[in-house]
């Protein structure tokens, strides 16, 4: 549980229309700010912030809360990352008295992992046990120089050489453990060395912490080829990249992004000091709006293989989620840039840089080599998935440049590929109109309705229901009166799941200082839009007191009776006519 006079001082010094603005414009409305929803594609905004009670509501999609509910969506932190994320902001330390979740002190870790590093380094540099690192890293090609600038060390062939080392630093076996740098043993519950005979390599964070390891094994004596860190309480391996401490400096222009850590020491080696590279795994929408904030342009030099062509696919689809720009390089000749380099040399590297592929010619050659184009057939083929491609395409003035190219090299007529581009997008804009006006209509009828299932089923019931819970939240004198007569309501009168567990999880609170954004330790964020949606329909009614509350018990306890005789069901068009009505009052 986090203090709640430190989430109520948090919310405090982040106004929600200062954290709205950087996920979108906002413009003046009235006493409120509109904005385009951030978390779906609209053309007119429908997004309101409203200033005084200091929440949002997209009309659209329903997403909507405080601003706390705002950054666990955007950028998809659970409830206590959301408040961290906001306290840093504003310079807040969150600290969390979860009595299950251990408590670590950042800053011990990151000396932790340093002093790991320093005694990978000098068992690599100085000691009869680091005889097998130094000779596969000069099998490797690494020289003191590239081996000190990355921090380079070496993991020794024991079971216990870093865990007493570090214990003797006053580190405790729970700490170690949580960094993954010692395991426990699940047969005798003995600490072991995590890492052992790998070449290791530090992950270091743009202020220069330490904050993980990947460690390469010398030999074939272990299937895994790479081990990496898992998370801890300094490491997301979705959300860093390595060597970007370096490559921050001189990818202005642009970054080239590998897949391997030696891809990325061989090339910083050759002088290509805007290399990364991912840590372990496929990158990640995180890992691309990183690069976002450092570059303005993504050179892909994954490896040659298909495995790594297939990668890059991804790779573009999500930078160019982010806005940047990207393009493709293929190592012609060699298994990945680091055998690249050492086969080729560094202005042969240069040279490939300047070849790399656009995104749209990437993309383009995937799909010509899929089809034989000297065959009629094939080609009108490919032309078809080309068409598509093309309309994909959001430029126009690009999408021309792109049609006449193609036009030339398959010899036909660009005119025509632009008449079937156009018709593929104006089938998409059908497509997209009356997917919109279906989503409408399921909002209204309430069918598929993720959030709380039974809605259609028991559409009265839930109305009022939620009816019951916006005015929880509204008002201290409800909550009040509910705890004073608890016969009033209680848990078993609700008729759906979700109204019974927002009803506990209000009720739970509701003795002393009730702060309605602590319900997002128990909420996600769908559930928490919801609550803000029920909130919507009530605020613009005058009366939300004792009187209509009292009224609204006592229906949802008739009705919970009358629900256990009969269950009816409403037809589609009932409960679009019963939305309406309601809607309108
Ligand atoms: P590669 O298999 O291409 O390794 O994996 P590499 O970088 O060429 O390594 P060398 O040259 O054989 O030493 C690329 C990346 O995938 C991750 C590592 O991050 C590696 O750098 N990987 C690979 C793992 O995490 N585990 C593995 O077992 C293998
Ligand atoms: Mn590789």
């Amino acid at each position: 549980m986090i203090d709640q006079k430190i989430v109520e001082e948090i919310k405090a010094r982040n106004p929600i229309e200062d954290v709205m603005a950087q996920y979108a414009s906002l413009k003046r409305a009235g006493s409120n700010m509109i904005c385009s929803c951030p978390f779906h594609s609209e053309k007119t905004p429908s997004c309101t912030v409203f200033l005084a009670r200091q929440s949002f509501y997209c009309f659209g999609c329903g997403a909507g809360g405080d601003v706390i509910s705002l950054v666990r969506r955007a950028e998809g932190l659970e409830y206590t990352e959301a408040l961290e994320y906001l306290g840093r902001r504003v310079g807040i330390d969150v600290i969390t008295s979860d009595s299950d979740a251990p408590r670590f002190d950042k800053r011990r870790f990151y000396e932790m992992n340093k002093a790991a590093a320093r005694f990978f380094r000098d068992i690599l540099f100085n000691d009869p046990a680091g005889a097998m690192g130094r000779e596969y890293a000069s099998r490797r090609g690494l020289s003191e120089e590239i081996i000190k600038h990355f921090g380079i060390g070496y993991a020794p062939d024991s079971f216990s050489a870093l865990h007493p080392y570090l214990k003797n630093l006053g580190y405790t076996d729970e700490e170690m453990n949580a960094a993954f740098l010692v395991g426990i043993s699940s047969k005798n519950g003995r600490p072991f060395d995590m890492f052992r005979k790998r070449l290791m390599f530090p992950i270091i964070d743009v202020s220069g912490n330490v904050i993980a390891f990947g460690g390469r094994i010398v030999d074939d004596s272990d299937a895994r080829k790479y081990l990496n860190s898992s998370d801890t309480p300094v490491f997301r391996k979705r959300k860093n990249l390595y060597a970007l401490r370096y490559a921050k400096n001189t990818c202005a222009e642009k970054m080239i992004l590998c897949e391997g850590y030696m891809d990325v020491i061989s090339l910083h080696a050759a002088g290509f000091e805007n290399a990364v590279a991912t840590l372990g795994t496929a990158i990640t929408p995180d890992q691309a709006r990183l690069m976002a904030k450092y570059t303005k342009k993504v050179v892909i030099c994954y490896d040659s293989d298909a495995a790594g062509q297939a990668a890059a696919e991804k790779a573009i689809r999500l930078i160019t989620e982010t806005g940047t720009e990207s393009s493709v390089l293929n190592v012609k000749g060699a298994k990945d840039p680091d055998e690249f380099i050492k086969k080729f040399g560094a202005p042969a590297f240069s040279k490939l840089i300047g070849e790399s592929k656009s995104k749209f010619r990437f993309t383009l050659d995937g799909i010509l080599a899929k089809y034989d184009v000297k065959d009629t057939d094939g080609k009108v083929r490919a032309l078809s998935e080309i068409c598509k491609m093309l309309a994909g395409v959001y430029s126009s003035a690009e999408r021309d440049i792109y049609t006449r190219e193609i036009a030339e090299e398959l010899g036909v007529n660009p005119e025509a590929i632009e008449a079937d581009t156009k018709k593929i997008m104006r089938r998409l804009e059908r497509e997209r109109k009356n997917k919109e006006r279906d989503d409408a209509l399921r909002e209204v009828s309430g069918i598929g309705d993720r959030v709380n299932p039974e809605f259609v089923s028991n559409v009265y019931a839930a109305n009022t229901e939620e009816q019951i819970i916006a005015l929880l939240l509204l008002m201290q004198e409800n909550r009040d009166l509910l705890i004073k007569n608890p016969e009033m309501l209680t848990k078993d009168d609700f008729v759906t799941d979700f109204g019974r567990k927002l009803f506990v999880a209000i009720m739970q609170r509701a003795d002393g200082e009730f702060v309605e954004s602590d319900l997002g330790a128990e909420l996600n964020v769908d559930e928490m839009s919801r609550l803000e949606a029920m909130k919507m329909k009530r605020y613009n009614l005058s009366e939300n007191g004792e009187k209509e509350f009292t009224e609204l018990c006592a229906a949802l306890r008739a009705e919970g009776r009358k629900k256990s005789v009969t269950d009816k069901e409403l037809s589609a068009s009932e409960l679009a006519e019963y939305f309406l009505s309601i809607n309108k009052k």
